[in-house]
């Protein structure tokens, strides 16, 4: 349900800055702005500020900025609406809901409030148990304490005990008026031939929070040895889906946040042990493999994901795979592994605290050179294995979604198998190809060929134009789409420019999303053998591509303004200065887009304390250096 916009601006101007962000830091007023030490960002003085007059809140240090409502959005990971219902909660600011628009929605909204209701009931129950019961005291108090678990991480993570009975909590909860139907609803009783009893029964609880702090699920442990399962878990319900919830993730998300990384583990229990030993950055998938939606999670706190392994041989090689999803996802992931057959909990059970704090500083490697050694112990003197394991690490590397970052494992993985690094990056190369292929392929049938009309301008291109020209880091990407639209397919010395373009641009991420569609349609012409006539783009189906099209088509005075500010001077009605102009402006392209690479690389590795991370940022810092160093250099030759 979306909230009318005048009540979006009543919570707006309602949220004083300076007060919302004291709700979570202790600011200073110095000078007219308010100061503290950066919640984004780990700092000893503070360089976080706050102007009550401007309304916005600024970070000298890492460079975050926004409003109010940002501030809630990134401090408390929330989505933009659930800031604002936040932000009106604490204002009394009331939100009126649609009645009319879905009373079936309206209904589903309060079954879903109840049934989190009685969750955080039976959450609260459990736990009295555990502290006060008899039972609770007499077999789960020891359990807990023998696993080490101190008072305070049990509450911290709300821990409980579900008696030994088939009523226990369902007469409880009857007794306060909680319906039957909602115990079943939520899987805390199971319905069998007119019979009704609790699910967990005997258990130490293990709640499951989602990210606002809300018990929708438990885990529930069993204390005997061979008892099956070891852990029960609450059913899929209204408010629990296991592929969308992390354990652990509402303790952890600032953790995650300020560390700039997510310690991935497998385990309830490893959750709650690395954090009793100050690591409190850590989250578990519960009782699933991880999914994309685990992945987007994550992604609000930290592009950093470092998964823990169990030293067992056969249990690293079947993870591997799904570590692919992560790279995909645009997540930069690194591997610890512990001893053979130890979990964190058990890790840190018999070696302390200080150990697996050790441990995790030294033994972090990130992935694809983890996977690298662990393939090739596997694969030692077997030639055939030796191939595959190369291949499976190239798959990974075409994974990674930054192109420097592809770049330097390509190096890195041609060294450590003593192959020549050209034959890797083709291999990369090639699987991206056939995917871009495979997505052309899909969207082809979508194209009407006919000649263009280009004597008809369309009304709202100048639109397009200018919202592409205001955007100055975009002047040097639209200067390429343009030139290769209007260019590409003219041919210059026996080969077409497209051909120069494009080799040219390899490897350069266009941040504009519809210049990129335009480029892989543009790639998968040339590779089925077609003329990339500009028609194709013109009368495309997807209105985007078709407008950008039009603008860059029709459009002279474009590139104008760019041209004159580089210097750069052309007559594209002369072959050899329009050469020159195309060369010449794919250069400068180029090498804006590695200094913002420069930039943005710069400040992670000042943000970097770890040995292994700096080596691996100085290492993508060169390639970075390197790049700019020749692009400057070919710039200077083509000077007159
Ligand atoms: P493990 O078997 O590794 O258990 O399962 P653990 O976390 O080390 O637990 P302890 O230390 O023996 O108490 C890892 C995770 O898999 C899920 C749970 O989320 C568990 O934490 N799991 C495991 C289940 O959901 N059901 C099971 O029967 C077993
Ligand atoms: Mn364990």
């Amino acid at each position: 349900m979306s909230i009318p916009s005048s009540v979006v601006e009543q919570i707006k101007s309602s949220a004083d800055i300076v007060e919302v962000v004291g709700w979570y830091l202790n600011l200073k007023k110095s000078g007219v702005n308010y100061w503290a030490c950066c919640p984004f960002h780990n700092e000893k003085s503070p360089s976080f500020s706050v102007s009550a007059s401007k309304q916005l809140y600024k970070c000298f240090g890492c460079g975050e900025s926004g409003n109010a409502v940002g501030f809630v959005m990134k401090q408390d990971g929330k989505t933009y609406p659930e800031a604002l219902r936040f932000l009106a909660e604490k204002y009394r600011i009331s939100i009126p809901e649609n009645t009319v628009d879905d009373p079936l929605q309206l209904q589903a909204d309060a079954q879903r409030e109840s049934m989190l209701i009685l969750l955080q009931y039976a959450q609260k129950y459990f736990s009295e148990v555990l502290f006060n019961d008899s039972e609770g005291l007499s077999i789960a108090m020891p359990y807990f304490k023998e696993r080490g678990f101190l008072a305070a991480t049990i509450q911290e993570f709300g821990l409980g005990y579900a008696k030994d009975e088939w009523q226990g909590l369902q007469n409880e909860a009857l007794q306060k008026h909680y319906s039957l139907e909602l115990l079943e609803k939520t899987g805390l009783v199971i319905k069998k031939e007119q019979k009704t009893y609790d699910r967990f029964r005997g258990r130490v609880i293990f709640p499951i929070y989602n990210l606002s702090g809300r018990v929708v699920a438990f885990g529930a442990r069993a204390l005997k040895k061979d008892e099956k399962p070891k852990y029960l878990n609450s059913p899929e319900t209204e408010v629990y889906s296991k592929s969308k919830v992390l354990y652990g993730l509402f303790q952890a998300k600032n953790h995650i946040r300020k560390q700039n990384n997510c310690y991935l583990t497998e385990g309830y229990t490893d959750v709650i042990s690395l954090w009793q030993a100050g690591i409190k950055n850590a989250v578990a998938s519960a009782g699933t493999s991880l999914t994309e939606e685990h992945v987007q999670l994550i992604k609000r706190f930290s592009e950093n994901v470092t998964l823990l392994f169990d030293g067992d041989a056969a249990g690293i090689r079947a993870s591997l795979r799904g570590v692919d999803m992560l790279l995909e996802q645009g997540l930069n992931v690194f591997a610890v592994v512990l001893p053979e057959g130890e979990d964190p909990d058990s890790y840190i059970r018999k070696h302390g605290a200080t150990a697996i704090q050790d441990q995790l500083k030294q033994s972090v490697t990130n992935f694809i050179k983890f996977k690298t050694n662990t393939l090739l112990q596997d694969s030692e003197n077997d030639p055939l294995k030796r191939a595959d394991a190369l291949k499976s690490i190239i798959y990974s590397i075409s994974r990674i979604t930054d192109p420097i970052k592809r770049a330097v494992f390509c190096k890195e993985t041609a060294a450590s198998f003593e192959i020549d690094e050209p034959i890797i990056v083709a291999e990369c190369n090639k699987i991206l190809l056939k995917e871009r292929k495979d997505f052309v392929e899909k969207q082809k049938n979508t194209v009407v060929e006919s000649e263009p009309n280009l004597s008809s301008e369309p009304s709202d291109a100048l639109d397009v134009a200018q919202t592409h020209t205001q955007n100055n880091t975009n002047d040097s990407e639209s200067l390429m789409v343009q030139l290769l639209l209007k260019y590409g397919h003219l041919i210059q010395k026996d080969t077409p420019i497209f051909a120069y373009i494009l080799e040219e641009c390899e490897g350069v991420e266009l941040s504009n999303p519809v210049f990129n569609k335009i480029v892989m349609l543009y790639k998968s012409f040339i590779e089925n053998g077609e003329s990339p006539k500009p028609s194709l783009f013109l009368q495309h189906e997807d209105q985007a591509i078709a407008k950008v099209a039009a603008t860059l088509l029709f459009s002279y005075n474009m590139g104008e303004k760019w041209k004159l500010k580089n210097n750069v001077t052309d007559n594209p009605e002369h072959d050899i200065y329009l050469e020159d102009f195309i060369y010449k402006s794919l250069v400068l392209l180029k090498m804006r887009y590695y200094q913002k690479q420069e930039t943005d690389h710069l400040q992670e590795l000042k943000q970097q304390t770890d040995p292994n991370e700096v080596r691996f940022h100085l290492m993508i810092h060169q390639e970075i250096k390197k790049q700019i160093a020749h692009l400057a250099s070919l710039y200077g030759n083509v000077m007159y």
